[in-house]
């Protein structure tokens, strides 16, 4: 092979791995960094790879699968807090975020992804973070898991009008990696807030990561799905009826997992009739 050869298939190989941004002028050499590295297979990744996608990250020992706890010792973590307080409106809070320039996953994304749908809503669906497509539009859940998602929700006579849908982050982490716990900190007030300020009568997490930020809890989405949670923070009146979903990318790669999908669909529709 020649070297333009060489380099063309090096190249495909990182987009098939999923690194398909430059975030730097020169490589880091991650792994020296770190330490010992272990490469660890996670229910969130899993969820949240394009179809046929290798689902790892690296990560070194221990590994820790909590729910972030409200950290305010991240630098801008308290700026946060106090800027998204301060927002009486869903207009007032995107405008908040546009303007926020700690998370560092702002620098490598194109557009901010605030949110979409009606933020008058009986039914709220919060994601993991915006992959390419939605990168490239500024709009949650607009590529192939979207598309599933928005057949879901007409399964049940919900649409793009009748729910509101946003990410736990809001910017897209280069080549669809996790966000990073500080990076789930910093944009955590603005989730908080826009849930009180939508105060949906159901909010629904799609995938472990929502899941596990939503509801500060351990367990895996596998465990959470297809049972009532509940919601509080502190400025909501009445707590919020949670029902944890599979993450729609997880649905494409496996759609055994679709018959409980529909299960939680269900249970939904069913509390949406009865309030
Ligand atoms: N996956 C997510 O979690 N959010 C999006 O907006 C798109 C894909």
């Amino acid at each position: 092979m020649t070297d333009v050869q060489n380099a063309r298939e090096a190249l495909v190989w990182q987009l098939e791995a999923g690194i398909d941004e430059c975030v730097g002028e020169d490589p880091v050499n991650r792994l020296a960094e770190a330490g010992v590295a272990a490469v660890v297979e996670t229910e969130e990744a899993a969820e949240r790879q394009p179809a046929g996608r290798a689902a790892r990250r690296i990560e070194t020992r221990p590994e820790k699968a909590s729910a972030p706890a409200p950290q305010t010792e991240v630098p801008g973590v308290q700026s946060a807090w106090d800027l998204a307080a301060a927002c009486g409106s869903v207009e007032e809070l995107e405008a908040a975020v546009r303007g926020f320039d700690e998370c560092a996953l702002k620098k490598t994304a194109t557009n901010t992804v605030f949110s979409d749908g009606n933020p008058t809503a009986k039914v709220m669906f919060v994601g993991e973070a915006p992959g390419a497509d939605e990168d490239r539009q500024g709009k949650p859940f607009v590529g192939p898991s979207g598309q599933l998602l928005d057949k879901m929700a007409a399964s049940i006579g919900l649409d793009r009008t009748s729910f509101y849908i946003t990410n736990i982050v809001f910017w897209r982490p280069p080549g669809n990696r996790n966000p990073t716990t500080n990076e789930i900190a910093l944009c955590l007030p603005y989730v908080e807030r826009q849930i009180e300020l939508v105060d949906p009568d159901i909010l629904i997490p799609l995938g472990g990561l929502a899941a596990k930020t939503l509801l500060g809890v351990q367990q895996g989405i596998t465990k959470l799905r297809g049972k009532w949670q509940i919601y509080q923070s502190k400025n909501l009146a009445t707590p919020i009826n949670v029902m944890p979903f599979l993450h729609p990318a997880y649905l494409l790669r496996s759609p055994s997992a679709k018959k409980d999908a529909w299960q939680d669909l269900l249970a939904v529709k069913n509390k949406l009739n009865a309030g």
